[in-house]
């Protein structure tokens, strides 16, 4: 949804499912079409390939499989996000050269901002702040020589 080029060469986009084009509740007509369907949890990429990874994983928990959000964005288990984010978060430090940079997207719908960052090691070096009524944080991380 946020990419300005939704078929750029050289990004692989990767999500855990494929959705053909669906009506959503709100009469919005949306897709998912990775080119590779895969796990953020565990990727099926080789180790320091990446430059630039984006991860964008879904910030609600405990909605109904079938309400607009989860339709929309995907949604969190609620018995397991902790672990599913750690992993997510060291999948994409994985995959990254040295010097690589990760940009991370979260919303704080449900979950605080802080409680996710606590699922890495890695300190972000600054993002946007949103203050109480924008919940929707975007954050850069480098893969520098001292990261884990
Ligand atoms: C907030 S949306 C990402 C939207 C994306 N940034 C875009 O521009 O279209 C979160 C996505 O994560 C996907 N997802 C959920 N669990 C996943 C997992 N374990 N591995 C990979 N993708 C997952 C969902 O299917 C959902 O499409």
């Amino acid at each position: 949804m946020f990419w300005f080029n939704k078929k750029h060469p050289d990004v692989l986009y990767v999500d855990s499912r494929i959705v053909p084009p669906t009506k959503l509740s709100n009469g919005a007509t949306f897709s998912v079409s990775p080119d590779k369907v895969m796990d953020f949890r565990s990727l099926d990429l080789q180790d320091e390939t990446f430059s630039l990874v984006v991860f964008d994983p879904p910030h609600v928990v405990n909605a109904g499989k079938a309400s607009f959000l989860a339709n929309k964005y995907g949604y969190l288990s609620k018995n397991t996000w902790k672990e599913d984010l750690r992993r997510g978060f060291s999948e994409c430090f994985r995959v990254l050269k040295p010097n690589g940079v990760l940009i991370f997207k979260w919303n704080e719908c449900h979950i605080p901002l802080l409680d996710v960052l606590a699922l890495t090691s890695i300190e972000p070096l600054f993002g946007n702040r949103g203050g109480r009524s924008y919940k929707t944080h975007w954050l850069c991380f480098m893969k520098l020589d001292a990261s884990p």
